[in-house]
C-alpha cells in the first residue's frame, strides 16, 4: 500500500500502522505522478492527514489521476478534505473545530463493519467536509462535523475525518483492518517471516560470491543486519566488532557470545580499549571526545578492513526512519533533518552498502531480531550512544572512573529490569559527574563522587520527560550504589525533562 505524505509526521504514523496489520506500506511524497504509483502496482492508496487548509493556494495536492487507478483510496483528515474538493464536494472552515476525543456516531458502511455504532474518536481539524463528493454517501457523523466519514463503494473512495492510525481512537487499528482486509482484500502477509525470505533473497542478489563486511555496535540494528546477510550469504561475512571499551558491564562479551557463540558468524573482536582510552586522556570536552571516538572508531574500522583483503561489500544498518527524514529516497517524505547519519561509515571506502533494513521502521528490526532467535537483551536493548560511557562521565575518562560509573549503571539496570520497568523507560542509566562531596561511612570521613540516576520517557528522542521511578525502587538502587561501589558516597536523581536539558549529560 502506498501513503501518500501530505504533511509531516502523519503520514509515518499510518504507515506504521498498516504495518502492524501485516500489509506493506510505504511512503510517497504528495508530488508523485499517478503513472509513477501504477507502477509500484499498489493494492490502495492512503491520503495521509496535514497541517494545511486544501482551499488555500500553498495547499499539497495530489495527481486527480490517483483518483482513478482503479484501486480504492482512503483519505484520513486533510486527505479525505482533498478528496472531496478534488471530487465535486466542498471543504469550508465552518468555525467549529474538533481537537481530541469526540463521539462517533456511524451508519452501516465497509469502514465500520463489526464495530460499535457510537464510538470515541480522536481529531484534530478547523476544516470540515460540508458536501461529500457526487455519489459518496455519509456514513458517520460527530455532533460537531456532520460529514465525519463517507463511501463510494463503486468508486472505490472512503474517507475519514478522524485519525485511526492513533491510538487515542480506540477502534482505529479496526477500521484500517477493514479497510485493508475488506475492502481492498489485501492478505496479511507482510511479517517478520516473510521479510527475512525477502531480504535473504535481495541480499543474495546483490552480493552474489563476493565478501562482505559489517561493523558491529553492540545495538540491535547493526546485529539484526548482520544476521540477515549471514543467513543470506554464510560465512562470505565478516563481522569487525571494534570494542573501544566505553559499552557497559558485559555488554561486549555478550556481542561476541551471540554473534560468534550462538550463530557462528566470523568475527574479529578488536580489543581496541587502551587505544581509545588513550586517546581521550586528558579530554574533557564532549564535542572533542565525540570526535575523537568517532575518528579512532573509523581508524581502527580500517586498519581491520584492510587486513581482510579486498571486501566490496560494506553493511549498514539505515533504518526507514532515517531513509524518511534524510529525504534520501525518490518520492519519499519530504527532508525533516538532513544530519541523520544515513551511509555513516567512511566514503573513501569505496564500499558498496548493503542495507538489509533500509525499508523497516525500527519496531519491525526488533520482531525481525526475535524472529531470528538473537536474545531478549540485545533485541529490546534501549538507545545508547556511540561514544558510550565517554560521555557520561563528565571530565577526564580513566580506567578508575570508568569502573565506577560502569559497575553503578550495571547496578541501575538490574534493578530497573527487576522492577519489570526496562522496557517503559525510553532510556535509563547512569551519570558519573566531576565534583565529590563529603561523606561518613563507618567512622571514617569520605571525600567522594555522587552518581546521578537518569531515567527518561520520550517517543523519539526529540523530547523527554523525566521517568517517575517509584521510591522503593529508587532506594534500593541508591542502597546498592553506596554500599558496593568505593569510591561513590552518594546518589542523586535528575529531574530535568527534554527540553530545556538534553537526555544526556554532554
Ligand atoms: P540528547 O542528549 O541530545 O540525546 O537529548 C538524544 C538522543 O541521542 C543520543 N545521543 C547520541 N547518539 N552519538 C550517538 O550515537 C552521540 O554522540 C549521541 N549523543 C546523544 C542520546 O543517547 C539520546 O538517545
Amino acid at each position: 500500500m502506498l501513503v501518500v505524505d501530505l504533511g509531516g509526521q502523519y503520514a509515518q504514523l499510518i504507515a506504521r500502522r498498516v504495518r502492524e496489520c501485516r500489509v506493506y506500506s510505504e511512503l510517497v511524497a504528495h508530488e508523485v505522478r499517478a503513472e509513477a504509483v501504477r507502477a509500484r502496482r499498489p493494492l490502495a492508496v492512503v491520503l495521509s492527514g496535514g497541517p494545511a487548509s486544501v482551499y488555500t493556494d500553498e495547499a499539497p495536492r495530489v495527481d486527480p489521476a490517483l483518483f482513478e487507478l482503479g484501486v480504492p483510496v482512503l483519505g484520513i483528515c486533510y486527505g479525505m478534505q482533498l478528496m472531496a474538493q478534488e471530487l465535486g464536494g466542498r471543504v469550508d472552515r465552518t468555525g467549529v473545530s474538533e481537537f481530541g476525543r469526540t463521539e462517533l456516531r456511524t451508519e452501516p458502511g465497509a469502514l465500520f463493519e463489526g464495530l460499535p455504532e457510537e464510538q470515541a474518536v480522536w481529531m484534530s481539524h478547523r476544516d470540515s467536509v460540508v458536501a461529500a463528493p457526487e455519489g459518496a454517501r455519509v456514513v458517520a457523523g460527530s455532533p460537531s462535523t456532520p460529514i465525519a466519514a463517507f463511501e463510494d463503494r463503486e468508486r472505490g473512495l472512503y474517507g475519514v475525518q478522524f485519525h485511526p492510525e492513533v491510538v487515542h481512537t480506540p477502534h482505529g487499528t479496526e477500521v484500517l483492518k477493514n479497510f485493508l482486509y475488506g475492502v481492498v482484500g489485501a492478505p496479511p502477509a507482510w511479517t517478520a517471516t516473510a521479510v527475512i525470505e525477502e531480504q535473504v533473497e535481495r541480499i543474495r542478489a546483490q552480493v552474489g560470491r563476493e565478501r562482505v563486511l559489517c561493523a558491529l555496535s553492540g545495538g540491535v540494528d547493526s546485529a539484526v543486519a548482520a544476521l540477515l546477510v549471514h543467513k543470506a550469504v554464510g560465512d562470505q561475512l565478516t563481522c569487525v566488532f571494534v570494542d573501544h571499551g566505553l559499552l557497559r558491564k558485559d555488554e561486549a562479551a555478550q556481542v561476541v557470545e551471540t554473534l560468534q557463540g550462538t550463530f557462528h558468524v566470523p568475527l574479529v573482536h578488536v580489543e581496541a580499549q587502551e587505544r581509545f582510552l588513550g586517546r581521550l586522556a586528558g579530554v574533557t570536552d564532549p564535542e572533542k571526545k565525540r570526535r575523537i571516538v568517532g575518528e579512532e572508531f573509523i581508524r581502527v574500522f580500517e586498519e581491520e578492513a584492510r587486513r581482510l583483503g579486498r571486501v566490496r561489500h560494506l553493511v549498514q544498518g539505515t533504518l526507514y526512519s532515517d531513509v524518511i527524514e534524510s529525504g534520501g529516497t525518490d518520492g519519499v517524505a519530504a527532508t525533516i533533518k538532513s544530519h541523520h547519519n544515513v551511509g555513516g561509515l567512511p566514503a573513501e571506502m569505496e564500499m558498496e552498502l548493503v542495507e538489509p533494513l533500509r525499508l523497516l521502521f525500527k519496531d519491525e528490526v526488533r520482531r525481525v531480531g526475535e524472529e531470528l532467535g538473537l536474545p531478549e537483551r540485545m533485541v529490546w536493548r534501549q538507545p545508547f550512544p556511540g561514544p558510550g560511557l565517554a560521555i557520561r562521565i563528565i571530565g577526564d575518562v580513566t580506567p578508575e572512573r570508568l569502573e565506577i560509573l560502569r559497575e553503578a549503571d550495571a547496578i541501575l539496570q538490574e534493578e530497573i529490569r527487576r522492577a519489570g520497568l526496562y522496557r517503559d523507560l525510553w532510556q535509563s542509566f547512569a551519570v558519573l559527574p566531576a565534583i565529590r562531596s563529603v561523606g561518613v561511612q563507618g567512622d571514617e570521613r569520605t571525600y567522594a563522587y555522587p552518581i546521578v540516576i537518569r531515567a527518561v520517557t520520550s517517543d523519539d528522542a526529540m523530547t523527554a520527560d523525566w521517568a517517575r521511578l517509584p521510591y522503593d525502587l529508587l532506594e534500593t538502587i541508591s542502597g546498592r550504589i553506596i554500599n558496593e561501589i568505593p569510591g561513590v558516597n552518594r546518589v542523586v536523581l535528575d529531574l530535568s525533562s527534554k527540553p530545556p536539558a538534553t537526555i544526556e549529560w554532554e
